[in-house]
């Protein structure tokens, strides 16, 4: 009799018990990075942007309209591995996450190949913080979603992540000679960044948009004995991303920066000039 209350009472404690987020890992600050949903509610000229989940304050929320396919995503502006996701929301009678699915990946394109589930909410999140831990294992990615194929709202009052950043690349915002950079990379064991695939030029864009210069110094030099671009890691160029009116031969002392708004697209750039520059391991 003591035996099986016993035994009940610990049941309940463990499937009612919020199970927190594994020990060791950092809350990802979150009000510098910009979230997205799929539709906006308003009522009464308050709008119920994305952002509201992430504001820190957990008595205003972001809110959809009802449709089919309800969303919201943070795009955390790098690459991050993500161990757990809490959730808090009001207690309000159209609040239920159930069914919905908690999703990490590299594109803002919800179901994409490059897209995993962390896990499916099973639980209210009604009143009080719910956490939920990646299923396997943290999962890598820079989108975080909340994703709900059925109808319904997705109302978030308050969201936080624990993770930690893993960009293996470093943007030193100091202004540089090529070469000087090159060494600056090297001292600390890396090498300037070699860019060989759309991926990698995606996630070194994302980093140099934080520069102070309108370009950054990549790994790329150009020899006007051999007349050719190589990386300095001695990868030859096959994937490129020259700027249209850029010609693929050079002048002697020249090497490729990245320009640090728009597409970032490649330029020649005397290797005199001084610039941000970007080290990856
Ligand atoms: C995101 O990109 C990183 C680095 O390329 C990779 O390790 C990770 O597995 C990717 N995440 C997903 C969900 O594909
Ligand atoms: C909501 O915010 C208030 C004020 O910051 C705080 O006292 C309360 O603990 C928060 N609730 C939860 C569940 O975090
Ligand atoms: C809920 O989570 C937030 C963010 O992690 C935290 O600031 C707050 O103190 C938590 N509230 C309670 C009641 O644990
Ligand atoms: C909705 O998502 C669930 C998983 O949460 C999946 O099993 C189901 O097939 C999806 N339904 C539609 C119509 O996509
Ligand atoms: C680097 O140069 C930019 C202008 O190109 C300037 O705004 C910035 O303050 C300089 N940074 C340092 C650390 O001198
Ligand atoms: C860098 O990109 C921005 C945005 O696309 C563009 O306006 C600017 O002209 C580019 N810089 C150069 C030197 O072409």
């Amino acid at each position: 009799m003591l035996w099986s209350l016993l035994f009940i009472t610990l049941i309940g404690r463990s499937t009612h018990q919020d199970r927190g987020c594994s020990p060791g890992w950092e809350t990802i600050k979150l009000d510098d990075k910009v979230a997205f949903q799929s539709s906006v509610y308003t009522a009464s000229g308050v709008k119920y942007t994305a952002d509201r989940a992430l504001d820190g304050d957990n008595t205003t929320c972001s809110d959809t309209l009802n449709g089919h396919i309800s969303w919201w995503t943070v795009d955390l502006l790098g690459l991050y591995e993500i161990s757990c996701i809490t959730i808090y929301n009001i207690n309000q009678f159209n609040i239920d996450l159930r069914g919905a699915r908690i999703l990490i990946g590299n594109s803002s394109e919800r179901n994409a190949a490059d897209t995993t589930e962390c896990t499916r909410i099973s639980t209210t999140t009604k009143g009080e913080n719910k956490t939920f831990n990646c299923k396997n294992g943290p999962k890598w990615g820079r989108y975080v979603t909340v994703y709900k194929n059925t109808s319904g709202l997705v109302i978030l009052c308050e969201v936080t992540m624990k993770g930690r950043n893993k960009e293996p690349f470093k943007l030193i915002k100091e202004n540089k000679t090529w070469a000087d950079a090159l060494y600056h990379c090297r001292e600390e064991h890396m090498d300037l960044v070699s860019i060989l695939d759309k991926e990698t030029q995606g996630w070194v864009g994302l980093e140099a948009q934080k520069a102070d210069t309108p370009f950054v110094w990549l790994g790329l030099l150009y020899s006007c004995t051999l007349d050719l671009w190589f990386w300095v890691d001695d990868h030859c160029v096959g994937f490129d991303q020259w700027a249209p009116d850029e010609t693929r031969t050079a002048d002697c002392s020249m090497s490729a920066a990245m320009n640090t708004s728009g597409n970032h697209l490649w330029y020649k750039k005397s290797v005199y000039d001084k610039y941000n520059f970007i080290c990856a391991e």
